[in-house]
């Protein structure tokens, strides 16, 4: 039985990690959420400036700081799930605030972004055992894994999941401002010039609006299994 490469892609707030994370772990594989890795650069862009306060990016300046954004994933043995480190410091909490959400998608519109972190995430791969989600997987990073998902679920749905996630963190927010921001990312990342976010040809799409963890994480563990056994 041989290691596969596994695609999840799909609309923000999903559920994506969720299924991806506790699938790498019950294989045994490696987890990449490449989201996290937008956001990183989005909060690097940030901290540096390279936002103005009416939320324009300088992509110049940013394109050309690239070179100082180092990226890496450090599993942290108490959560034990991986962390984000930007330049050796532990960004996990910061990256997931609404201000990063608001801006990530101009971020990750910018072709030299795409082209650095699809790179990295490529390399992260080459040895298949690996899940990894995000937009552009299973289309652009790697079109020739042996499972593809594509997973939707209604705007309402992914706001309401997403709203209740922000609260437990203790972010101040309205369910309108979440919904709009889900709406906002949605557009944006599906209609971007660049890997703009469809659905791979070959991708099995999974529509989980009405649908429990237990029963997704079942069935998505047993289509891996069927690819599984066949290579
Ligand atoms: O999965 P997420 O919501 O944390 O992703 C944050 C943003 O990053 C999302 O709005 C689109 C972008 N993204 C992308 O363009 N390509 C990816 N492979 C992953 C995320």
């Amino acid at each position: 039985m041989g290691k596969i490469t596994i695609a999840i892609d799909g609309y923000s707030s999903t559920g994506k990690s969720t299924i991806a994370k506790r699938l790498a772990s019950t294989l045994n594989y490696i987890y990449v959420d490449t989201g996290a890795m937008y956001r990183a650069v989005t909060f690097f862009a940030l901290q540096e400036g390279i936002i103005n306060d009416r939320g324009e990016v300088d992509e110049a300046t940013l394109i050309d700081k690239l070179s100082e954004v180092h990226l890496k994933f450090v599993s942290n043995k108490e959560t034990g799930r991986s962390d984000m480190f930007l330049n050796d410091e532990n960004v996990e909490k910061e990256i997931r605030t609404m201000q990063v959400s608001g801006f990530v998608s101009k971020v990750a519109a910018i072709k030299e972004v795409r082209e650095k972190l699809v790179k990295i995430q490529q390399e992260m791969g080459k040895d298949k055992g690996i899940v990894m989600d995000g937009r552009d997987i299973g289309t652009v990073v790697f079109p020739d894994a042996e499972l593809k998902l594509f997973m939707t679920a209604s705007p309402e749905t992914r706001a309401a999941r997403r709203y209740k996630e922000l609260l437990e963190k203790g972010e101040e927010v309205t369910y309108a401002e979440v919904l709009k921001n889900v709406e906002e990312r949605d557009r944006i990342d599906s209609t971007r010039t660049i890997s703009p976010l469809t659905k791979a040809k070959d991708a099995i799409e999974f529509d989980n609006s009405d649908m429990g963890l237990e029963e997704q994480f079942e069935r998505i563990h047993d289509f891996s299994q069927r690819v599984i056994e066949r290579v």
